[in-house]
């Protein structure tokens, strides 16, 4: 077993349920593993039950927690997520942390099983539907968190990703699924703005229930995502590049702090940057866009 990092020291988790999206990935696995650590039971939400079956073993082994699942599903396709949150009711009557970490990047425009832009569908959509289909056991189980792991990319948007001038970030409902116009980085932050923008939503509908909604933008870290993230011209020099990131444990650990910190038991509806609170781009904070983007959200998945 390894101890319990100085980071995590003064917290304990014993007796909560947290479910992780992504576990499996480079991030997600330390987040899971230390909310193991801090005595959580972890439910892990991967993308194959061989994942699940290995990433379960290597986390008990690793913190002498046996209360580790795993649930199988394909976060692009609504159908499966309807199907895993069937099955966790099934086994689970408590949740008390969901994180909604998965995420993607991808260089080109690809559809979804239910033929929606692949950045909105996983990166949106997912922790959107998620969330509503969980937001019952989360009220009933208050106190309880909704952790978001965005990206400060949401607030980058050159018409040439890094290069061309910055234009005020704000979501285009008309052009939600990128039709019109697809950048990689673009569509990629656009996806991250939506998930904060409804999480505000949330947390402002959940206040007074004990749920708290935040999201947060973990620091730019050595895992697989930024192989997809970055062109083709500097993938010789990943390696080189990696080093000089934080590591998957730093990158992680401004998530797991919302998730466990007992002095953010009270906040909500804020965005943070690694540890620090910061505002998100003004436009996110537009009430009404925040509105028409969740009535769009909801109808893009099948809520009323
Ligand atoms: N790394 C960074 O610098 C950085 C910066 C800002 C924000 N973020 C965000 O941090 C989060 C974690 O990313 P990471 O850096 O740990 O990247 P990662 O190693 O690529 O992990 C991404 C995780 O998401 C899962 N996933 C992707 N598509 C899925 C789908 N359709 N269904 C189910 N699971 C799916 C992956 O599953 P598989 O393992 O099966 O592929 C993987 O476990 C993401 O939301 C990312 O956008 C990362």
């Amino acid at each position: 077993m390894t101890p319990i990092p100085s980071t995590l020291q003064n917290r304990s988790m014993r007796g909560r349920v947290a479910m992780v999206t992504g576990a499996n990935g480079g991030m997600g696995r330390v987040i899971a593993s230390d909310l193991a650590r801090l005595g959580a039971g972890v439910v892990l939400v991967v993308r194959s039950a061989d994942q699940g079956e290995a990433l379960k073993r290597e986390i008990t082994q690793a913190t002498g927690n046996l209360e580790v699942d795993f649930l199988v599903t394909d976060l692009s396709d609504q159908a499966s997520i309807r199907q895993m949150v069937t099955a966790f009711h099934q086994r689970h009557t408590q949740l008390h942390v969901l994180v909604n970490n998965a995420g993607i990047h991808l260089q080109d425009r690809q559809l979804s099983r239910d033929n929606l832009e692949m950045h909105l569908a996983v990166n949106h959509l997912a922790p959107f539907l998620l969330t509503t289909l969980l937001l019952d056991t989360l009220k009933r189980n208050a106190p309880t968190r909704i952790v978001n792991v965005s990206s400060q990319a949401m607030a980058d948007t050159r018409p040439v990703p890094f290069l061309g001038q910055p234009q005020p970030a704000v979501l285009d409902l008309n052009d939600l699924q990128s039709e019109r116009n697809f950048k990689p980085v673009l569509a990629y932050g656009r996806s991250k703005l939506a998930l904060v923008m409804c999480g505000y939503v949330f947390a402002r509908r959940l206040q007074g229930s004990g749920v708290t909604v935040n999201a947060l933008h973990p620091g730019i870290a050595a895992t697989d995502i930024v192989a997809d993230v970055a062109p083709p011209p500097a993938r010789p020099f990943l390696g080189i590049i990696k080093r000089f990131l934080l590591t998957p444990e730093q990158g992680a650990a401004s998530t797991v702090r919302l998730a466990s910190d007992p002095e953010l038991e009270h906040v909500t509806g804020k965005y943070f940057v690694r540890v620090t609170e910061q505002r998100s781009p003004e436009s996110s904070y537009d009430l009404a866009l925040q509105e028409q983007l969740w009535s769009a959200s909801a109808s893009l998945v099948g809520l009323p």
